[in-house]
């Protein structure tokens, strides 16, 4: 996905919000969760997201989203998001990790396919992601009402 940071993006110092930022990771990674799951899929768990490198007004945004790991019915997806400047230098701005769940027209969870892994970098992903679920739950159980 390309964005362009327009003077609507940007805070008070020329650079883009962050919530923008999160919202572009979103629709990102929302549209690469339904194109695995072949269908509807909400967002149900963003990672931390550590913004590195500030992106400014008139900046390309580059960024891309890729599945690493499916559950019975939920999908974690990598965002990578790219700052593309004038002289088309492209610096790195953040990752993000971000878990859809497939869903019926009723909003129940929805089985989706497998990961098919092609290669080492597949296959390191995928073990990655199984350790960042359980860290996910442990933590949903920790920070849920009581
Ligand atoms: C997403 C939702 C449908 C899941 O419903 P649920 O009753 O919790 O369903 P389940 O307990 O069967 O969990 C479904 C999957 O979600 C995963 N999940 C549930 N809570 C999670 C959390 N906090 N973090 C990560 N994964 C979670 C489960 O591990 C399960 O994955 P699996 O099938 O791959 O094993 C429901 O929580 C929901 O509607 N949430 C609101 C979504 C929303 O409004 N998003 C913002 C706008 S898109």
């Amino acid at each position: 996905m390309t964005e362009l940071v327009l003077p609507q993006h940007t805070n008070a110092y020329g650079t883009c919000f962050g919530g923008t930022i999160l919202s572009w990771i979103d629709i990102a990674a929302g549209i690469c969760a339904r194109r695995h799951a072949g269908a509807q899929a909400v967002t149900v768990a963003f990672d931390d997201v550590h913004f590195i490198t500030p992106i400014r007004l008139g900046d390309i945004v580059n960024i891309a989203a890729r599945i690493c790991h499916a559950g019975r019915t939920s999908m974690e997806i990598r965002v990578e998001v790219w700052r593309e400047r004038h002289d088309a230098q492209r610096e790195h701005a953040n990752t993000a990790y971000v878990v859809f769940v497939a869903v019926d027209a009723g909003g129940r969870p929805l089985p989706v396919p497998g990961v098919v892994l092609d290669n080492d970098q597949d296959r390191a992903r995928f073990d990655d992601a199984v350790e960042r679920r359980q860290l996910r739950m442990a933590k949903a159980r920790r920070t849920a009402p009581r």
